[in-house]
């Protein structure tokens, strides 16, 4: 006999979603605009996470939807291996023009594990060595290789082992909270050692295919490395032929005030990873090398499905090009320089925040105890405060001790200075 399905308004999505989709709000949302996103009783939400750093352009803008619509009744799936289309095509051109001319090549793909994975898989083939070099608290993805280049929380990792073989961590430059002796300003060499110290102890550069990491610190916290580090870094890959691979999913599309966060500290990596802000929210990924990098891969060696989807490429185009023509990198730089000003104001009236840091608007406030240890409990309350007023955010951090405030690129003043109320009220608060 046919068992009745239960009619959907009886069901709550606790019954049908798995638990391990933890939920940061209590919000059913049913549409977004701008930086605000309303609810099923029609309240509005000022969203400063952005669905996790996607929405730069804000919730669905105009032209990325007309993009999405006109795309969608020309065809759908134009399967990268069966045919070339022009929204791939053109996508790979706004990319690619954002890019130093030795990024010069564009492979599609779909979530940013899936590009953390090609970019590793790519780096191999290229240098036919085996190990890859990455830095701890760094988050790079669920799937299998992406999980064992991860090391911002433990429960990412945990009950999966055995992970993929011959990776290798360094710690990433925590200035804040920088374990080494010496002047706090020469920390970052410090760091730098503990990388250099990899190859007499653990593996030889020989060996090392890449070196992969955030140009700056997400998940594990929102940590900004000196220019000096990543420079040595840099160094340290063409002294032994390793890739510098530059992990930028979370800190490009304009998200710190430049359109990548390399550009800040005056390096090239030899292989990008794109994704969430690429496409205003379609899923959509992307590798980018040299074409000689590239060339290693042959035909086959590497593909998927639906890489380069023409719905999704089509609104990566729109994307960059609003990105371009509304000057939202230029903003981020303004509006994260406002936002920091601000925040710093509160810290100084508040020393549970024991650190404001972050660049463009990739920005973040850590919270402390009286003893200064991670203070996840105040960092939960501002949350929960916020939350009271409807302003969304999230937190970072391997402790979740740190806030991160990320509103689209398109955030203005009045925003900025409206959300600083609120959350210097909740900070009082708590
Ligand atoms: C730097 C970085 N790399 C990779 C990923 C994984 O992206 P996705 O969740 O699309 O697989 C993320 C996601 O937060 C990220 O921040």
């Amino acid at each position: 006999m046919v068992q009745a399905v239960a009619p959907r308004a009886q069901l709550v999505p606790e019954e049908l979603i798995p638990r391990v989709v933890g939920r940061y709000s209590p919000v059913v949302v049913d549409r977004g605009q701008g930086c605000y996103v309303w609810d099923i009783n029609g309240e509005r939400w000022l969203d400063f996470t952005s669905g996790i750093a996607v929405i730069n352009t804000g919730h669905c803008h105009p032209r990325v939807v007309a993009a999405i619509q006109e795309q969608a009744t020309k065809i759908i799936h134009a399967q990268a291996n069966i045919f070339a289309h022009e929204p791939m095509m053109r996508a790979a051109v706004e990319l690619t023009a954002t890019l130093p001319d030795s990024l010069n090549q564009v492979f599609f793909t779909n979530s940013g594990a899936e590009a953390v994975e090609g970019a590793l898989k790519l780096a191999k083939v290229a240098t036919g060595r085996p190990a890859i070099v990455a830095f701890r608290g760094a988050f790079h993805g669920r799937t299998h290789a992406a999980m064992s280049v991860t090391s911002s929380r433990a429960k990412v990792r945990g009950h999966y082992e055995p992970l993929l073989p011959s990776v290798y961590h360094a710690p990433y430059p925590y200035l804040f909270r920088s374990p080494y002796g010496g002047s706090p300003e020469d920390a970052d060499l410090a760091y730098f050692r503990e990388l250099e110290s990899l190859f007499d102890q653990l593996v030889l550069p020989e060996d090392v295919a890449a070196i992969l990491m955030e140009s700056v610190a997400g998940e594990g916290g929102y940590q900004v490395p000196t220019a000096r580090w990543v420079r040595l870094v840099r160094e340290l890959c063409d002294r032994h032929g390793i890739l510098l691979i530059m992990d930028e999913i979370q800190s490009g599309m304009g998200r710190t005030g430049k359109m990548w966060g390399f550009e800040h500290f005056g390096v090239v990596p030899d292989i990008i990873t794109v994704a969430k802000g690429l496409a205003s929210g379609m899923p959509v990924s992307a590798v980018a090398a040299d074409k000689a990098i590239m060339d290693r891969w042959a035909p086959g060696s590497h593909g998927g499905t639906y890489g380069g989807n023409a719905v999704g490429t089509a609104a990566a185009v729109a994307t960059l090009q609003v990105i371009r023509d509304e000057g939202l990198v230029e903003n981020a730089a303004r509006m994260g320089q406002r936002l920091m000003d601000g925040l710093r104001d509160i810290q100084a009236d508040h020393p549970v925040i024991g650190d404001v840091r972050g660049l463009g608007l990739m920005v973040a406030t850590e919270f402390v105890a009286s003893d200064g240890a991670p203070n996840a409990a105040a960092a939960n309350r501002v949350i929960a405060a916020c939350l009271a007023e409807r302003v969304l955010l999230l937190t970072c951090g391997t402790y979740d001790q740190a806030i991160r405030i990320i509103p689209p690129l398109t955030v203005d003043a009045g925003q900025i200075d409206g959300f600083l109320e609120v959350y210097r009220r909740a900070v009082a608060g708590i």
